[in-house]
C-alpha cells in the first residue's frame, strides 16, 4: 500500500499536453528525454488517456504528437521488457493500449525529429500524417535484439513501402533517412530541424480551419481504403458524404463558396 502511495506521489508524467483552443489544436509531447522517449507502459497509458480525452473535447480539432529534436521515440522500453516471458507479455498485453491511437477520430499528425525506431516508427505510422525534420531516422531494428516488430510495423511499413523495401528494413533493421522516407511515401514532408514543429503547426491549423465533422468522416473513409475491398470502401465513402449534408457546416461551407467569402465552421 505504502509503495503505491509513494509511487503515485512521485509519479512524473511521461507526456505533456498543451491545448491551443484558439487554433483548435492540441499538442502531445512525449517526455522521457533521458531514455530517448522509450515507450514504456506508463507512457503508453498516459498517451491513451490523453488521446481519449482530446478526442472528446469539442474545442480540439487536430492533435499533434511529437517527441524532441533527438528522438521522436526509440521504441518500446527494452529494459522494461527484457526479463519478460511470453505468458507475461500476453497477460500485460501492452500493445492493447495502442488500440486507442488507431481509434482516435480526429486528425493526428506526427512531428518527427531524430530517432523513430521500433515502436517509435510504428507510433508515427499509426498517426495520419508525418512531418519529418531532416534529422529524422525511421527503422524497425527489433531483429537486432532478437525479436520483431509487434505494434504494427510489419503491416504498416509493408503497406507504406511495398513488400521488398519493408522486408529489407524489417530483416536487416537498417535505418531510413528522412529523405528516403519521403521518396518512399512514408512521410508527407521533410523540412529543416529548426522548423519541423512550425511546419506541423501550419498543417494542423490548415486542417483545423475545415469543418471538424467533415475531417473526422473523411479520415474514417481514407482509413477504410486499407481495410476493405474497393466496392465496400466506395460505399462507405458515399454514406459519409451523404451524412455530412445534415450538418450546418455543409450549408455554411457551400453558402460561403457561393457568396465568395471564407466559411465559419462550428462542428455542427
Ligand atoms: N528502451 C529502453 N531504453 C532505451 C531505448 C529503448 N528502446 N532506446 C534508448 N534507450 C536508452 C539507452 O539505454 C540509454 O540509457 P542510459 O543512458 O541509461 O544507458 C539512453 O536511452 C540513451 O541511449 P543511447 O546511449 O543508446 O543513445 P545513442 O545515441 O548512443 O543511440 C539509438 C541511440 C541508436 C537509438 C540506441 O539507443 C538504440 O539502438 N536504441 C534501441 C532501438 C531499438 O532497438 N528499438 C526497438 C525496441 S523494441 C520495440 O519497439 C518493439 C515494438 O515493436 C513495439
Amino acid at each position: 500500500m505504502l509503495e503505491i502511495i509513494l509511487k503515485s506521489l512521485f509519479m512524473i508524467n511521461m507526456i505533456k499536453v498543451t491545448n491551443n483552443y484558439q487554433e483548435h489544436i492540441a499538442l502531445i509531447e512525449l517526455n522521457r528525454p533521458n531514455e530517448l522517449n522509450a515507450l514504456n507502459l506508463q507512457l503508453m497509458q498516459e498517451l491513451r488517456d490523453a488521446l481519449k480525452a482530446l478526442d472528446q473535447d469539442d474545442a480540439v480539432r487536430v492533435i499533434i504528437l511529437t517527441g524532441n529534436k533527438k528522438a521522436f521515440a526509440a521504441g518500446a522500453d527494452i529494459k522494461e521488457m527484457s526479463g519478460k516471458k511470453s505468458v507475461d507479455m500476453l497477460k500485460i498485453d501492452q500493445f492493447s493500449t495502442w488500440d486507442q491511437i488507431k481509434k482516435t477520430k480526429k486528425p493526428l499528425i506526427a512531428a518527427v525529429s531524430g530517432f523513430a525506431l521500433g515502436g517509435g516508427c510504428e507510433l508515427a505510422m499509426t498517426c495520419d500524417m508525418i512531418i519529418a525534420s531532416e534529422s529524422a531516422m525511421f527503422g524497425q531494428p527489433e531483429i537486432k535484439i532478437g525479436v520483431m516488430p509487434g505494434a504494427g510495423g510489419t503491416q504498416r511499413l509493408t503497406r507504406a513501402l511495398g513488400k521488398a523495401r519493408a522486408m529489407e528494413m524489417v530483416l536487416t533493421g537498417r535505418f531510413m533517412t528522412a529523405k528516403e522516407a519521403l521518396e518512399a511515401g512514408l512521410v508527407n514532408k521533410v523540412v529543416p530541424e529548426e522548423i519541423y514543429m512550425q511546419e506541423t503547426v501550419r498543417l494542423a491549423k490548415e486542417i483545423a480551419a475545415m469543418s471538424p465533422l467533415a475531417t473526422v468522416l473523411a479520415k474514417e473513409a481514407v482509413n477504410r481504403a486499407h481495410e476493405v475491398h474497393l466496392e465496400e470502401g466506395l460505399h462507405f465513402e458515399r454514406k459519409n458524404f451523404y451524412l455530412l449534408f445534415s450538418s450546418e457546416d455543409q450549408k455554411e461551407g457551400m453558402q460561403a463558396f457561393i457568396e465568395k467569402r471564407k466559411p465559419r465552421f462550428k462542428g455542427k
